[in-house]
């Protein structure tokens, strides 16, 4: 088997795993479970949170408390989509907390509680991709399968140094699997030389399969800029004693958390509102977008009568699950 030019896929494999047995990550907790299929709920987690979300801050504060208030699929079915959200709090694309619960309730409903451990019905349920499905059954069940994250796909793209679409990533993916007993370490050691030094700014030197790679020792293409898309967001803060209002977002950006009152949003950088009090501005990035916010006082009175219908007040100090936006506006608070 040769990997475009003439490579031993034996000589490919060893370099990488002895690579991964000296650099790799192999402490991670979910590169320790059994692989057996009884711990798969904890990869499916693993996976989700790891999907757009730093590898720290996943293992710092969010997927050992989620696993302790959810240790199976039939506590997260049980419990409501607001409790996941709180959970969820602060990580981000919440949409991922939506589908983990949906997901747990379908499977409660249809697999006896269980995550299903075929390709196809994996990928028949909420959030679960072409890349979660494929981990789940190789992590998660011990099982061959071939998937790429964007670190593999990474990987694997400078091995060829070729634009490849999502399919002929796949293809080749499939083509260079090594043999079964392997498939886990190899998955992970890939993810790993993604992560560490097949990086945006690759580290050619330290490169266990440079030899097989033609784009090592390359230049890389500059980095294009970033492409997030302006939004300009106008927050109100509305207090009365205590309380604020906070309304729960209704589109899909911020859906089900909830959000200070916007009172106006624009495409545009924008200036701020005049006919407000403006207590501060702050720019964050979320999802696709470069979102830049200002935070005004606004009275009970002032806020747009649009808002009202899916308004309430609620004590400062015992707040719903709310998005990082609204956090770092409340520091105006
Ligand atoms: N990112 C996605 N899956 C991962 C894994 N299994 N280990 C480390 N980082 C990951």
């Amino acid at each position: 088997m040769q990997i475009s030019h003439n490579i031993a896929l034996e000589s490919f494999h060893s370099a990488l795993l002895c690579w991964y047995h000296t650099y790799g990550r192999k402490d991670l907790p979910w590169r320790n479970f059994a692989r057996d299929g009884s711990c798969a709920y904890e990869i499916y987690i693993s996976e989700i949170m790891l999907q757009q979300t730093q590898l720290s801050r996943v293992l710092e504060s969010y997927y050992f408390p989620f696993l302790a208030r959810f240790p199976t699929l039939s506590t997260l079915a049980e419990s409501s989509e607001q409790e996941v959200l709180h959970l969820w709090q602060g990580l981000g694309y919440y949409s991922r907390a939506r589908h983990l619960h949906a997901c747990a309730k379908l499977c409660a409903k249809q697999h006896n509680a269980k995550l299903p451990d075929d390709l196809r019905s994996l990928q028949a349920l909420p959030g679960i991709g072409a890349y979660t499905a494929g981990a789940i059954m190789c992590f998660g069940f011990g099982r061959v399968a071939h998937f790429a994250d964007s670190n593999i796909a990474r990987v694997l793209q400078r091995l060829t140094a070729k634009p490849l679409s999502q399919k002929q990533i796949l293809a080749l993916a499939k083509s260079l699997l090594p043999q079964d007993h392997q498939v886990f370490d190899y998955h992970q050691a890939l993810i790993d030389l993604g992560a560490l030094v097949c990086t945006t700014a690759p580290k050619c030197v330290s490169c266990p399969v440079a030899r097989f790679c033609a784009s090592a020792f390359k230049p890389i293409a500059s980095k294009p800029k970033s492409s997030k898309l302006p939004l300009t967001l106008h927050l109100a803060i509305c207090k009365n004693l205590d309380s604020i209002a906070l309304c729960q977002s209704q589109e899909s950006l911020y859906k089900g958390l909830y959000n200070l009152p916007i009172i106006a949003k624009d495409s545009q950088a924008q200036a701020p509102l005049p006919k407000h009090r403006l207590l501060g501005s702050f720019t964050h990035a979320y999802t696709k977008y470069a979102i830049t916010a200002y935070v005004y006082e606004v009275s009970n009175a002032h806020l747009p009568t649009t808002l009202l219908p899916n308004m309430q007040w609620y004590p400062i100090h015992n707040l719903p699950p709310i998005s990082n936006l609204a956090k770092k506006a409340l520091r105006y608070f």
